[in-house]
Parts: C-alpha cells; sequence; structure tokens
C-alpha cells in the first residue's frame, strides 16, 4: 500500500515553551484509506488537523505528504494535496453566495466553465444546497453553513481530504448524504468526530487521542475499545442499555 500520509514524533505546543498539545504522534495513512480520530475535548484532534493542512507550522517531528516533507510544499499546490474543512464553518465562508463560495476554489483551479457546473451541481445536491445557491452564507441556519463549508473544500477533491467534526449540527438525512457522498469519495479521508455512529458508517481505522498522544490505532473491535478507549466503550455500551430500557 502507497502511503500519503506519514507522521513522526510530532510535538506542537502554541506557546513557545509552553505545554505540549500533540506530544510525540506518529501513524501513517494509506492512499485511499478512511481514518476517524476520537477522543475527549482538548485532546488535540483540531490542532493535529491543523498542522497537517500546513496552517500550524510551529511543530518538531516529521509530517510527509506523499514522501515529500510538508514544508516543501507551498500553499499554491499544498490545498490540493491536503485539504481541511474546519470545525467552525465560520471561520471559512467569506464569499456573497452560497454558489459563489462552492465555485471559489474551481476559479483558482482553472476549472473549465462546463467542468465547475458538473462539479457545482453535483456536490450541491449530494449535500442538499441546490436550494440555497442564491443566499448569502452568513444567512444560512448553522447546519447549513457546515454542508456548505463540506461541498466548497469537497468541490477541489483534495487527495487528503480532512474534516473536523463533519456531522456536528447536521440532521440524520443530511447526515447520511454526507455518509453517501463520503462513501463515494475514494481518496483519503481523516475524519475528527465525536459522532461514533458516524465513524462506524464511513470509516475503517479508528485513532483515539488523548491528552495530545494516540492511545489507540487499529480497526473498531470490542476488546480493544474496552481496553483502550474507556469512554468510547462506555457510551456505545451505554446507549444500548438506554435504548433497551425504553424497549427500542
Ligand atoms: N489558538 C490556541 N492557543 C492556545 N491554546 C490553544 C489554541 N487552540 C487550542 N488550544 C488548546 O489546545 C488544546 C487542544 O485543543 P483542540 O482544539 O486541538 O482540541 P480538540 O481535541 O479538537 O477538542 P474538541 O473535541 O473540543 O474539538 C486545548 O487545551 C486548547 O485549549
Ligand atoms: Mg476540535
Amino acid at each position: 500500500m502507497k502511503k500519503i500520509i506519514e507522521i513522526e514524533n510530532l510535538k506542537l505546543s502554541y506557546d513557545a515553551g509552553g505545554a505540549l498539545i500533540i506530544d510525540g504522534v506518529s501513524f501513517e495513512i494509506n492512499e485511499g484509506e478512511t481514518v476517524s480520530i476520537m477522543g475527549p475535548n482538548g485532546a488535540g484532534k483540531s490542532t493535529l488537523l491543523l498542522a497537517i493542512a500546513g496552517v500550524l507550522k510551529n511543530y518538531s517531528g516529521d509530517i510527509k505528504i506523499s514522501g515529500l516533507p510538508l514544508k516543501e510544499f507551498d500553499d499554491s499546490t499544498l490545498y490540493k494535496k491536503v485539504n481541511l474543512v474546519f470545525q467552525n464553518p465560520e471561520n471559512q465562508l467569506f464569499c456573497d453566495t452560497v454558489e459563489e463560495e462552492i465555485l471559489f476554489a474551481l476559479k483558482n483551479l482553472g476549472v473549465s466553465r462546463a467542468g465547475a457546473e458538473e462539479k457545482l451541481n453535483f456536490y450541491s445536491v449530494s449535500l442538499g444546497l441546490e436550494k440555497f445557491m442564491k443566499l448569502e452564507p452568513q444567512h444560512l441556519s448553522f447546519g447549513q453553513k457546515k454542508r456548505l463549508a463540506l461541498a466548497s473544500v469537497m468541490v477541489i477533491e483534495p487527495e487528503v481530504l480532512m474534516l473536523d467534526e463533519p456531522s456536528s449540527n447536521l440532521d440524520y438525512v443530511s447526515k447520511l448524504k454526507l455518509i453517501e457522498t463520503l462513501a463515494g469519495y475514494k481518496k483519503s479521508k481523516i475524519i475528527v468526530t465525536q459522532d461514533i455512529h458516524f465513524a462506524l458508517a464511513v470509516s475503517e481505522r479508528l485513532i483515539y487521542m488523548e491528552n495530545g498522544s494516540l492511545t489507540y490505532d487499529g480497526r473498531f473491535d470490542q476488546d480493544n475499545l474496552k481496553l483502550k478507549c474507556g469512554s468510547l466503550y462506555k457510551e456505545i455500551n451505554d446507549f444500548k442499555d438506554l435504548a433497551a430500557a425504553r424497549r427500542l
């Protein structure tokens, strides 16, 4: 299997000499693989994605993309290689209409008008945005903004698509649409999520993070989750118990 991401002994703190938010993280992602990263609030999941996306540059250790150090990519090539949908969509939307927002990156990529129209149609329908094309992004609801941020990055079709909490605030029908869209997206995906249902639906591998370190990297396996991702195991079983108690 060809590796697309190689991370070795990554360390990062926000303040010089401050606490390590990422504390010696190593893992690899293969081409075409989909991995979910889970773990408690403050574990460093978003920070890790921001480092891989080239936003946070002040790290030690290695991040390689397709065998090349991340620091050798300039912004104009990196965004096609690796791109991130931020946890908060407000940080990602700046155009006057939904349509322009989705088309923005395609214009920069020099995609033909017909090609851009095709991708616009595909991602707006896939993510249920077709009714909102002429609206201002700032006038959308939070869940709709989230879907627009997803469309505006997915339309670039980066080699590694990174999504930070993509299913948060999505209603169930929108979540199913996203699951289907991601199933059809055959490139590599790194998905940070608190949503175990979503993680199970979209990925075959789990990375669990606590206090800036990886505590688990492997398949969704009951025995391993019980041993190494205690709160996740508890969540799954508490849900089963509650559903049984309510006779669901
Ligand atoms: N810009 C920043 N400056 C200083 N500290 C920060 C900054 N951003 C995040 N942190 C700190 O880094 C730690 C990890 O934050 P991060 O957002 O990566 O966590 P997370 O795992 O994504 O959490 P959540 O599940 O809540 O999204 C937290 O303690 C947070 O307070
Ligand atoms: Mg986060």
